[in-house]
């Protein structure tokens, strides 16, 4: 990744530049007095109360932001809205795949979450109950966070590919008290049921007491009378006259669960002031948000984009927004292009791996739709590669738009280093520079800051409002994982480049997090869901590269003695890991090996398996205990290609 050519700087049109809701000068003002300058973002939020303190960050790394202050999250990101006159204005545009779609006013949306928020509290939720939701992309999943958020119930969102196993552990691990599903959803042409995974899960959940299911396929589901709970009865029941109580800046809003360097994925807390106050005012200001923009966020309320900038981020600004629920080749490979030019989307973000299978389907197929409403374009997830980007401005952009590359976490809540739109010459494949009131550095080993055009790790040096309070049960982990590394440092797990003039350009994960399609996997938690399967001995997961995906899973696995090899048993491995923790965490590929590189301590030299996986020369291997171990695997592995 070189640095970027004159030719290759973006700079925003002097109209768009002059017109933008940031302008160069915030930087210097958030610098000046940092505390302040988020104090004063925090009053894009209604308060109940106000906060008597910016930041206390004397049980750092515990902060707690806005203290003092109380609101209310829902009301937020509808009431207030209402309340100003702004009821008819339309907050979400869905579109379901099969072609149905539904329009909801912020005024309608108070009401849906006011009935869903008496709902809850009729079936016996209260304030810091948990709850779990496992929806599709429809309207019911935006009004079920947001009651949750109404009534002070935190939330966890599992996503909808995830396993009935995998559910099962976020539930238990969170303590969820109620779990709102729905009998499926519509993929890929098809109605893809996920009651069933929630009544597998709850096998063995004892502190769930019931299950609010919406009805949204018709599909035939198994019923336990007495837990179980229509969502259009209970809601429709319900009274839409809620009063929203005021809550504490520090209450907790969700915990999202994300995977790590162990087995077990950590749940990731975030608060109410802090968060939204970060999300609402990045999504104004990265994206440049106007009143009379449609916003469109393809990401699934299962992951912390969805929760950002499709539910908690725009609704807090009073945004339009398309909410979709499908894939975008259903039923054909231009359904994208086609929502944007008939809901007129102005504001479009997505992750890079989308944009690599769009130019893998050719340019073609956009160019048969009007894309000439959208201005801004967002992207999310990995690092875009420069050909990928310049793609996307210009096919899709039409060469006006905008592109902000930004770079952000599970646990930093919000946008934290991207270009402006309105401001930066961007750079092809640089997220560039920190948001305005955000501090960034890239370190080396003993945490000094590296020189221009050297490479590092990616540290974040002062607290920030929607910085993650904890992992949720697990403080210890908390220090250990983020906080340990450099005397008060944030250690994002991220490799960092910075180039001559100090632009910022992300180099993926330095631990053992894989990325693909833009989502986190850790490699440990595959091999221990291959490990559990009979046949296998011991696995070695790597992420190797992979043209659309980004990485893709390629498992290393040595069987247990005596196995049985007959059938395809790399196919069901692939199956194994698809049940145990979602399909979206099958292997691209299963290779048995008779042994695996490992270090005279015992550690896995993945380093080594990533250059086989990779076809590539094997890199120094002179602190492996056994030299011949690659020749072995070289020699000896049974490679079981396969696509899906
Ligand atoms: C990666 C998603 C480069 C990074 C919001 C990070 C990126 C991890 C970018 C977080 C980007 C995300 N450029 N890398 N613009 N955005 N990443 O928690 O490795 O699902 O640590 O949050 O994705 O993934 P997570």
């Amino acid at each position: 990744m070189g640095n970027a050519s004159v030719e290759e700087l973006f700079e925003p049109a002097p109209e768009f530049r002059s017109a933008a809701n940031l302008g160069p000068a915030v930087y210097e003002e958030a610098a000046r007095d940092r505390l302040g300058f988020w104090a004063e973002q925090a009053g894009r939020l209604d308060w109940a109360e106000p906060f008597t303190e910016v930041l206390d960050w004397s049980n750092a790394p515990f902060a707690r932001w806005f203290v003092g202050g109380r609101l209310n999250a829902a009301y937020n990101c509808v009431d207030r809205h209402v309340v100003a006159g702004r009821g008819d204005r339309v907050a979400l545009r869905f579109v379901g795949e099969p072609g149905d779609e539904r329009t909801l006013t912020y005024r309608e949306l108070q009401d849906e979450v006011c009935k869903a928020a008496n709902a809850l509290t009729a079936l016996g939720v209260g304030t810091g109950d948990p709850v779990a939701i496992y929806l599709p992309m429809i309207p019911e999943a935006v009004v079920a966070m947001l009651a949750c958020a109404r009534i002070g119930a935190p939330h966890t969102v599992v996503f909808g590919g995830f396993s009935a196993d995998a559910l099962r552990s976020r539930i238990n691990d969170f303590g969820a008290k109620l779990v709102i599903t729905a009998d499926g959803g519509y993929r890929r042409g098809a109605a893809s049921a996920l009651k069933p995974a929630v009544d597998d899960a709850l096998t063995s959940c004892p502190d769930v007491a019931h299950v609010l299911v919406v009805l949204r396929t018709g599909q035939d589901v198994a019923w336990s009378r007495g837990r179980d709970v229509w969502w259009h009865e209970a809601v429709a029941a319900a009274s839409p006259e809620h009063e929203a109580p005021a809550l504490d800046s520090e209450h907790p809003l969700f915990v999202m669960y994300t995977s790590g360097t162990t087995g077990k994925p950590k749940g990731i807390l975030h608060t109410t002031g802090g968060y939204l106050t970060q999300a609402a005012y990045t999504f104004w200001g990265v994206f440049d948000h106007k009143p009379d923009d449609v916003y469109w966020c393809t990401a699934d309320v299962g992951w912390i984009t969805g929760h950002s900038y499709v539910v908690y981020g725009p609704l807090a600004a009073g945004a339009t927004q398309v909410l979709y629920e499908g894939t975008p080749d259903t039923p054909h490979r231009g359904r994208w292009w086609e929502i944007i030019q008939r809901h007129r989307v102005s504001i479009f973000y997505t992750a890079p791996t989308a944009i690599r299978t769009c130019m893998k389907w050719g340019a073609e197929i956009p160019a048969g739709f009007d894309l000439s409403s959208l201005r801004v374009l967002g992207t999310v997830g990995e690092s875009i590669n420069p050909e990928a980007y310049r793609w996307y401005r210009r096919t899709i952009g039409g060469d006006r738009t905008p592109v902000v590359d930004t770079w952000w976490q599970t646990e930093t809540g919000g946008h934290m280093i991207t270009p402006l739109p309105g401001v930066a010459a961007a750079k092809p494949g640089a997220a560039m520079t920190p948001v305005p009131g955000v501090s960034a550095d890239v370190v080396d080993d003993a945490g000094k800051p590296v020189a221009p055009g050297e490479s590092g790790y990616l540290v974040l040096t002062e607290p920030w409002p929607a910085m993650a309070r904890t992992i949720w049960k697990d403080p210890d982990r908390f220090v250990e994982t983020y906080w340990s590394r450099w005397e008060g440092y944030y250690f994002a797990g991220d490799g960092a480049r910075r180039d001559a003039d100090g632009d910022i350009w992300l180099l993926g994960r330095v631990d053992d997090v894989m990325n693909v399609s833009g989502h986190r996997l850790s490699t440990t938690e595959i091999e221990s869901a291959l490990v559990a399967h009979p046949a296998v001995a011991e696995a070695a997961v790597v992420g190797a590269s992979d043209e659309t995906t980004g990485q893709a899973v390629v498992a290393y696995v040595i069987l247990r003695e005596g196995a049985d090899v007959g059938g395809d048993l790399t196919e069901e491995l692939r199956g194994h890991v698809a049940k145990e923790i979602g399909p979206i965490a099958k292997p691209r590929r299963v290779l048995l090996v008779p042994e695996l590189p490992k270090t005279r301590s015992g550690k896995i030299m993945r380093r080594l398996l990533r250059d086989v996986a990779e076809n590539r020369e094997i890199g120094d291997a002179s602190t492996l205990a056994d030299a011949s171990v690659m020749d072995l695997i070289r020699d000896g592995m049974t490679a079981a290609p396969a696509e899906d």
